[in-house]
């Protein structure tokens, strides 16, 4: 299994006076307080309260944190990592309560993997993806039913983990399997083991770099536009495919241009270019690695005293390296800065609203995936961690 940094002992929370009441005047057992008296709690005060909150809840607690939040939310977090990294962590964690610092689809899955007893909280409802927000099952369902209708194609469903819960149920019932940036590539040779045709649900660009990577040629690759019949294809499009790739994208990584790389080598000869496979094919042939959010620290992580690395993710984990790695020149592949706005939804004040309630007993944010769909989607998700 892979190893997760743990980070309950974060050296900076060391010092922190706790106040002499662990539970806020704000938080009445039983009657869960509304965040908008938070909203003004500044982030110092934050920091005292939830290293407070979190100590009085111990064991009963586990906070996971992706790499993109910002540093203020994930220096609380007992587990970092990417979303491979933190369903593992999800499946495998003891507390009662999982309050994820990361985004919808997330905890969803993490509520798709936890143990019965077991509670999963988002601080911040509002925290979506707008990738996952572009495949909707009745549009995956739609796709699917015309694919059928063309004879016996053979299609295996593989979605990324940015999707909700419904497309992983969906996948799962249909004999596909969930994938990460992680392990997109052993992902999809799991599903050419078992037919000729992979749907990929709903990165375009995922699975593109990845298939690709794996040898695929571009001219065996479509894409599917499901706002069009068949997704804009001919039926003799669809059965030379050997991908198909569902029209959609991340608006923080496709923001990455060729140009950016033509500039920053421009700027810094010698400069090594890595980017996640989110970004867009040009972009990533321009660069020299590709690299998952894990691939991408590992390889900065490894890399020589004094190297330089242009990184194409998101801003807050590259600033982070930048930070923890000062012996190495690491900076955004994008000047003007690629945030991801969704994750950046969860505050500070998010964090300690949804932890100074469970210390007053009140389970707030609670997200909840219903059993049928848990049980498909268990299903798909399953059968990814299973290949690591
Ligand atoms: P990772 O799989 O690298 O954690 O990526 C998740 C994500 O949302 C990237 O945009
Ligand atoms: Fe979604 Fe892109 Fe944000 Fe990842 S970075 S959570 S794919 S919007």
């Amino acid at each position: 299994m892979a190893t997760l940094i743990n980070l309950s002992k974060t050296p900076s929370l060391a010092g922190i006076r706790q106040p002499a009441t662990l539970r806020p005047p704000e938080v009445e057992p039983g009657v869960a307080c509304d965040f908008d008296s938070y909203l003004l709690t500044p982030d110092t005060s934050c920091s005292e309260r939830i290293a407070a909150a979190k100590a009085r809840l111990g064991q009963d607690v586990v906070i996971l944190g992706h790499h993109y939040q910002r540093d203020e939310v994930i220096q609380f977090a007992d587990f970092r990592g990417d979303s491979l990294k933190l369903s593992q962590q999800a499946a495998e964690a003891q507390g009662r309560y999982i309050v994820f610092c990361g985004v919808h689809f997330m905890a969803e899955s993490a509520d798709i993997l936890r143990r019965s007893h077991q509670e999963v909280i988002l601080p911040d409802l509002s925290a979506g993806c707008s990738m996952a927000d572009m495949a909707d099952i009745g549009q995956v369902e739609t796709c699917w039913n015309e694919l059928q209708a063309l004879g016996n194609l053979q299609v295996v469903p593989v979605t990324y983990m940015n999707s909700t819960a419904a497309i992983k149920a969906f996948t799962g019932e249909h004999g596909g399997s969930v994938c990460t940036s992680s392990n997109a590539a052993a992902v999809m040779r799991w599903a050419y083991a078992r037919g000729e045709r992979v749907l990929f649900i709903p990165d375009e660009h995922l699975g593109r770099n990845t298939a690709f990577r794996m040898g695929i040629p571009l001219d065996r690759m479509i894409v599917w536009d499901p706002y069009q019949e068949l997704g804009g294809n001919s039926p003799e499009a669809v059965r030379n495919a050997k991908v198909i790739l569902w029209k959609g994208y991340c608006s923080v990584h496709q923001r990455f241009l060729p140009e950016h790389v033509a500039k920053v080598r421009r700027e810094h000869p010698g400069i090594r270019v890595i980017v996640h496979p989110e970004c867009r094919f040009e972009v990533v042939q321009a660069a020299d690695e590709i690299g998952s959010t894990e691939g991408i620290l590992k390889a900065v992580q490894a890399s020589p005293p004094g190297s330089q690395w242009a990184v194409g993710t998101e801003v807050h984990l590259v600033h982070r390296l930048s930070q923890e790695r000062k012996d190495r020149l690491v900076i955004s592949l994008d000047p003007n800065v690629c945030v991801c706005s969704t994750m950046f939804r969860i505050t500070p004040q998010h964090l300690l609203w949804a932890l100074e309630n469970l210390v007053a007993g009140n389970v707030v944010n609670r997200i909840t995936v219903d059993d049928r769909t848990r049980h498909y989607a268990r299903i798909a998700l399953e059968r990814m961690l299973s290949l690591r």
